[in-house]
């Protein structure tokens, strides 16, 4: 079990008074792209100010430490996604073959679909993100509904995080 560390601060009481100030409104739901293997949001916060590692620039001003202070509901967009509209990961074993091996060992012990473990590594992050998946396949929404309600381990999680090779300091 590894101790939260290397997030860093955000500003959130600055960007309240500018969203107010310039829309006389309170930001309550923000959409932003995050699937495992597209997750700047994420990452850059599990490795914060290590010089010379790409993971580590922040991208977003520290958007999700903001999100969770203030209350701002984030939904994920392309929850599959490789990175910008490249094609899912799932079942991409050319590039991803760590990632979907843990995918299908997850999916195996809770008994669900390695797309429904794909939307829990978001559900199961503290910040209670949202998933906003695209499909034709009604099926896949079930799965994907299944997949919400598995309650990953931190080691699981992870895993899952690594498999898609991101940097654990
Ligand atoms: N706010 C924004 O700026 C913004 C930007 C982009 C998108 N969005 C919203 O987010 C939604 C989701 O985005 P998205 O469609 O890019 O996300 P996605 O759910 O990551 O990808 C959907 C695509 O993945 C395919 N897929 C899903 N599971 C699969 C599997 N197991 N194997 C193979 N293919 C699989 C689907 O095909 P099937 O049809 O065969 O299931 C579909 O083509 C969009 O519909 C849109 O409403 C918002």
């Amino acid at each position: 079990m590894r101790p939260l560390n290397r997030h860093r601060a955000s500003q959130p009481k600055f960007r309240r008074i500018v969203i107010n100030l310039h829309c006389h409104a309170t930001l309550i739901v923000n959409q932003v792209q995050l699937s495992i293997t597209h997750a700047p949001l994420i990452t850059a916060g599990v490795a914060a100010n290590m010089a010379g590692l790409g993971q580590s620039v922040d991208r977003d001003n520290g958007l999700l430490d903001y999100s969770r202070l203030s209350g701002m509901m984030l939904q994920a967009w392309s929850p599959f996604q490789k990175g910008f509209f490249d094609g899912v990961f799932l079942g991409d074993r050319e590039n991803f073959a760590e990632l979907n091996n843990a995918l299908d060992d997850l999916a195996k012990a809770y008994g669900v679909t390695p797309m429904g473990i794909a939307v829990a590594w978001i559900t199961r992050h503290p910040a209670n993100i949202q998933v906003v998946l695209g499909t034709t396949k009604p099926i896949r929404v079930t799965e994907a509904a299944a997949g919400s309600a598995v309650p990953l381990t931190r080691e699981e999680w992870y895993r899952l995080f690594t498999a898609a090779g991101h940097i654990l300091p």
